[in-house]
């Protein structure tokens, strides 16, 4: 069971609705005709699933909080969370609580902490800024510095302490797997990550929900059960969730940050992400343009297809138009790519010009 999602393992996920039976996860069609305008990863189902996202959508006020591990270029793969994060930010008016996990990647994999520092910033801070993020109702921070207001500080680090109390080894063995101090102190520090926007340092209970990989499932159900556990202290509400799968890597496998081919950057030149797609994007097109021709291709599984589906046609029309037309075997694999190079490369030369004039906000989100 524990293998199945695992938030340091690089499992892929082969069958989302079995997992979502198995750990009780509902569906996200159940809660969407609630939202006005749902985002495009909402209505194309790559936010498949929640927990009580419905008392979330009912409360006025919220907060949205999540996390990432600095560990190298931000891609597509990153850029879905950020999307996310900034719709609920933009449309909803949520604040956002926005956690760098410093010190769990130090301890999983990259003991660096400067090294590590800088990479939040000119990763994952200048692409958040870029792609829209507001300093306003944002509290950026880093596990290992919470705030430079020693009274929230406290309060957080107290929390991850205290939250040490309310969990046997035996649960986290059971949650997990495999354990080392560091793995310990990551999900202690996790759990307070979750759980602190309601302290009253940081204005007290309330909603919020968690936007995470699916991988993250065994932190969000430790905190929600750890919350009810500090009923009598804290009398937290149990932290809601909603879950995205994975967008699928360059050549079909997992994108990873530590094989340059197997995502696009949005660091990326047009041209590298150009040569990218044409040489590695995994083909559902046939093997012979006369066998494409006669029986068509297949969408599903074609990387080029998918980046256009959950990230770069946002027209429904289109999007079906092209899907008809590539099962069909009207469309040619060459041209569904040249299709995405062309918004791919509008999109990062854009992007690429708003992440240098983001520097000038950095401060601003630096400065808690
Ligand atoms: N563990 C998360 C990851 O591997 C990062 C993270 C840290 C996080 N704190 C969080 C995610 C709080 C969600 C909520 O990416």
């Amino acid at each position: 069971m524990t293998k199945e999602i695992n938030p340091w393992g690089s499992d892929d996920v082969k069958d989302y609705r079995k997992i979502m039976k198995e750990f009780g996860i509902s569906p996200f069609s159940g809660v969407m005709k609630k939202l006005k305008e749902p985002h495009l990863l909402m209505r194309r189902g790559i936010v498949f699933g929640h927990r009580g996202f419905d008392s979330v959508m009912a409360s006025k006020n919220y907060a949205l909080m999540t996390g990432l591990m600095p560990s190298g270029k931000f891609h597509l793969g990153h850029k879905i969370l950020a999307d996310q994060i900034i719709y609920h930010q933009r449309e909803l008016g949520a604040h956002v609580f926005l956690c760098v996990a410093d010190v769990e990647a130090y301890n999983m994999r990259l003991a660096d902490m400067k090294k590590l520092r800088e990479t939040a910033i000119e990763e994952y801070l200048l692409n958040y800024i870029a792609l829209g993020l507001e300093p306003k109702k944002c509290d950026f921070y880093f596990q290992s510095e919470r705030s430079r207001d020693s009274g929230k500080s406290n309060a957080y680090y107290r929390l991850a302490g205290m939250a040490a109390n309310k969990v046997t080894m035996n649960e986290l063995k059971a949650i997990y797997g495999e354990l080392s101090p560091g793995k310990i102190m990551s999900v202690m520090l996790q759990v307070s990550d979750i759980l602190h926007p309601q302290l009253p340092e940081f204005g007290g209970l309330k909603n919020v929900v968690v936007p995470v990989g699916i991988d993250q499932d065994p932190h969000i159900r430790l905190s929600r059960d750890i919350a009810a556990r500090f009923s009598r202290e804290f009398g937290f509400r149990a932290p809601a969730a909603t879950y995205h799968k994975f967008i699928l890597g360059l050549k079909g496998g997992k994108m990873s940050s530590s094989d340059p081919y197997s995502y696009i950057a949005l660091t990326d030149s047009p041209e590298e992400a150009k040569k990218k797609i044409y040489k590695y994007a995994f083909s559902g097109g046939r093997k012979t343009v006369e066998e494409h021709r006669k029986h068509g291709g297949n969408p599903d599984i074609d990387v080029s297809f998918q980046y256009l589906y959950s990230q770069f046609e946002p027209d429904d029309r289109k999007i079906t138009k092209i899907r008809d037309d590539y099962s069909s075997g009207k469309l040619l694999t060459g041209e569904l790519k040249q299709i995405l190079i062309e918004k791919l490369t509008k999109f990062l030369e854009e992007h690429q010009k708003k992440r240098e004039a983001a520097r000038k906000k950095v401060d601003r989100f630096l400065d808690k």
